[in-house]
């Protein structure tokens, strides 16, 4: 199994970076290939609406997006770590949810080629927030479960944490168990 963690905070080492680290050997323990890719280490700018990518399934920003899109198809699932800006997912991880519009048609149907690839992958989320109450971030919740449900990708149970100082997440061992079960869970065939 190939999994690809995606990290959305700009902060590494920070509180998300831990939990992806903790899914991402929970999903080694488990046999599986890891990757992690950090958002704001890679060039990749908003989507422009353009259409082109309805008819050809390519996206005509030529950035670092167009190899993530490649190891989006590529993996069996992938876990996505980001922490709330202002009540909601960081831009970082916000530019690079909306270039996934490149693998649907104009009727916002999987491109026939990416179908099969693509239907019911497994997604995995794992939010981070400054606020005591981890629900505070749950608009972030909602944007990837409503994504996921209107194109039949798979979300597993998410996985909330409050921290907010850089690092403070490494003295939560409940959400760090958290993390390293999902991993494992992401990663079981
Ligand atoms: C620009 C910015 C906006 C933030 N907005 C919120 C917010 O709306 N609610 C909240 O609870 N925490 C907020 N935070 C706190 C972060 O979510 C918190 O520090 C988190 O641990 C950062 O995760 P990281 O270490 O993975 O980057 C904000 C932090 C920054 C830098």
């Amino acid at each position: 199994m190939k999994i690809l963690g995606v990290l959305g905070s700009p902060r590494g080492g920070g509180n998300s970076d831990i939990l992806l680290d903790q899914a991402l050997a929970g999903a080694k323990e488990m046999g599986a290939k890891v990757e992690k890719i950090i958002l704001s280490r890679k060039k990749i700018s908003g989507c422009i609406d353009c259409t082109k990518c309805n008819e050809t399934g390519i996206c005509v920003i030529r950035d670092d997006m167009l190899e993530i899109h490649k190891k989006i198809l590529k993996a069996d699932a992938i876990i996505h770590s980001v922490p709330l800006y202002f009540w909601a997912m960081t831009s970082q991880m916000k530019a690079y949810l909306d270039r996934w519009c490149a693998f649907f048609d104009g009727n916002w149907n999987w491109h026939k080629a990416y179908a099969p690839k693509m239907k019911g992958k497994r997604i995995g989320l794992m939010t981070v927030c400054g606020d005591p109450n981890v629900h505070t971030a749950d608009p972030i919740v909602h944007s990837f479960r409503a994504t996921c449900k209107f194109s039949g990708l798979k979300l597993l149970p998410v996985v909330q944490a409050s921290a907010f100082g850089k690092g403070e997440m490494d003295k939560n061992k409940k959400a760090k168990k958290e993390a390293y079960e999902l991993g494992r869970k992401i990663a079981t065939p």
